[in-house]
């Protein structure tokens, strides 16, 4: 983990208060796993007074990107900055996706995202691609409406079956992308199972634990809680999880990426 000042290449609107974001950031960008994170300090000034936490979403040569919503006041502030400044940023953090073996007994991979949620499952698909190009990568992306869904040409061009939902049923399946995982699953109960990685909005995340319960599957999800410090030292992101009755869990450290099944939603 480093902390550093990155030089902003790039910062775009690509969607309805969606924005991508390039830094020049290699030695973050030589460590990144998928499902990390970097966490952010938005400006020099206070409020606001903590880092915001931005998975990173693809790393290429030099630089890193991330896909973020403006929600509030850091984001928008993100938002506003130009190409040629600098960011504080800290990172890779977090334990990110463990990636499957080559000899793993999963049939294929199925990526459910809701949201910005495609932002680090995007990088997830890319190292799998590179890893083990042999499994097939099926991706079910959620949104509100039309103008929200992100990525599907990305992940199409990496070799991925794209299927999309939308909350209003502007395109794809009208309904959410954990409908579309649930419609899935029975078609393929007599095959070895898949396995299942998953990030978004977080009742999104204990639906597909749930359905991952029932059909026992292996199944990742990765929280996006509200962080403070994010490196560990708080415990002001603890999630319950299961121990001997159960425990607490740090997203920022433990996880965020977490099995489906250590978690109490
Ligand atoms: C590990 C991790 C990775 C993340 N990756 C991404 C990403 O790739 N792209 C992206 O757009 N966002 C991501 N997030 C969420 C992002 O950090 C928050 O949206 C951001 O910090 C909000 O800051 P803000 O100052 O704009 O909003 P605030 O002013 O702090 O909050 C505005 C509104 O958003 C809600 N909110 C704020 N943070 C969160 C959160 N973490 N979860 C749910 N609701 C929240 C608040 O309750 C409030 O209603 C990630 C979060 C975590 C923990
Ligand atoms: S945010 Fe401080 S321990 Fe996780």
């Amino acid at each position: 983990m480093v902390q550093i000042d990155a030089k902003i290449l790039v910062n775009e609107g690509i969607g309805p208060q969606r924005h991508k974001m390039a830094l020049y950031a290699p030695q973050i960008g030589r460590q990144a796993k998928p499902g990390q994170f970097i966490h952010v300090r938005v400006s020099n000034n206070f409020p606001p007074l903590l880092r915001r936490p931005f998975s990173i979403h693809r790393v290429e040569g030099q630089k890193i990107e991330i896909l973020y919503k403006v929600v509030g006041k850091g984001t928008e502030i993100l938002s506003e900055k130009k190409r040629g400044e600098y960011l504080d940023i800290l990172g890779p953090l977090g334990k990110g996706y463990r990636l499957p073996s080559a000899t793993s007994k999963i049939s294929d991979i199925i990526l459910v995202a809701g949201g910005t949620g495609v932002a680090s499952l995007l990088f997830l698909a890319e190292a799998i691609s590179v890893a083990n190009a042999e499994l097939s990568i099926l991706v079910l992306i959620g949104a509100k409406n039309r103008e929200e869904l992100l990525c599907e040409e990305d992940f199409r061009r990496l070799g991925c079956r794209v299927e999309v939902a939308t909350e209003n049923g502007s395109r794809g399946y009208k309904g959410l992308a954990s409908d579309l995982l649930e419609n899935y699953l029975p078609l393929s109960e007599d095959r070895p199972k898949p396995a299942v990685f998953a990030c978004g909005p977080s009742e999104m995340l204990k639906r597909i634990g749930k359905i991952s319960r029932k059909h026992r599957f292996p199944c990742q999800v990765s929280l996006e809680e509200r962080l403070a410090c994010g490196v560990g030292a708080c415990l002001g992101c603890v999630v319950k999880a299961k121990g001997s009755s159960y425990t607490y869990k740090r997203v920022c450290k433990d996880g965020p990426v977490f099995d489906a099944g250590e978690l109490i939603w």
